[in-house]
């Protein structure tokens, strides 16, 4: 099947070593874009973004996470946030935002950059609004680090389809 869209599920790696060119404006406003195009309930849109490419900022940041040294590496940050006051239902909030965050993804491996979603920060989430300045009505969903990819042989598996298929009430044939 010939799909953009599927090549770029089906291609996209996290990308954790970068060049150092750095990430153009326009691609990061590009990013974002396509992010508040994921769908979220009610379209409330509840997601926020603090871009970050100043190297004091991501030298803190690095400092709330064990994977500081790709936060290092990374041209670019963006924090990926829900403004609790923009949100109506905890749950389908939270999926709109990873809906939100794989949009992202998808639109960095359109762009030819790499990219990973950080979540291990969250442990450090209060620490990290204090560092971009942003009162507790944020609240951090994830930070993705954005640069030009070092290599392009990242491997990933996943399981056989047949795992996840919990009832098949009509098997289907490939
Ligand atoms: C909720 C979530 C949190 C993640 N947190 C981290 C992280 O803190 N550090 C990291 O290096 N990768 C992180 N990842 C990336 C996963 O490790 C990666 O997606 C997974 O190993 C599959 O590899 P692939 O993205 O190359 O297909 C996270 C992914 C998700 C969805």
């Amino acid at each position: 099947m010939n799909s953009s869209i599927l090549n770029a599920i089906y291609k996209r790696r996290s990308i954790r070593e970068y060049t150092a060119e750095p990430v153009a404006g326009d691609q990061l406003h590009e990013i974002i874009k396509a992010g508040i195009w994921a769908p979220s309930g009610l379209n409330n849109q509840p997601w926020r973004f603090v871009v970050i490419q100043d190297d004091s900022i991501k030298k803190n940041l690095a400092e709330q996470t064990h994977y500081g040294h790709i936060v290092n590496a990374a041209s670019a940050l963006i924090a990926v946030y829900l403004d609790t006051n923009a949100m109506y239902d905890e749950l389908k909030d939270h999926q709109a935002a990873g809906a939100c965050i794989e949009n992202m993804l998808l639109a960095t491996e359109a762009l030819g950059l790499g990219a990973v979603w950080l979540g291990q920060i969250l442990k450090n989430k209060n620490e990290v609004n204090r560092i971009l300045q942003l009162g507790e009505e944020y609240d951090l969903m994830a930070v993705i680090a954005i640069g030009h990819p070092a290599k392009r042989d990242q491997q990933s598996r996943r399981k056989d389809i047949d795992e996840f298929t919990l009832q098949l009430i009509h098997s289907f044939k490939k």
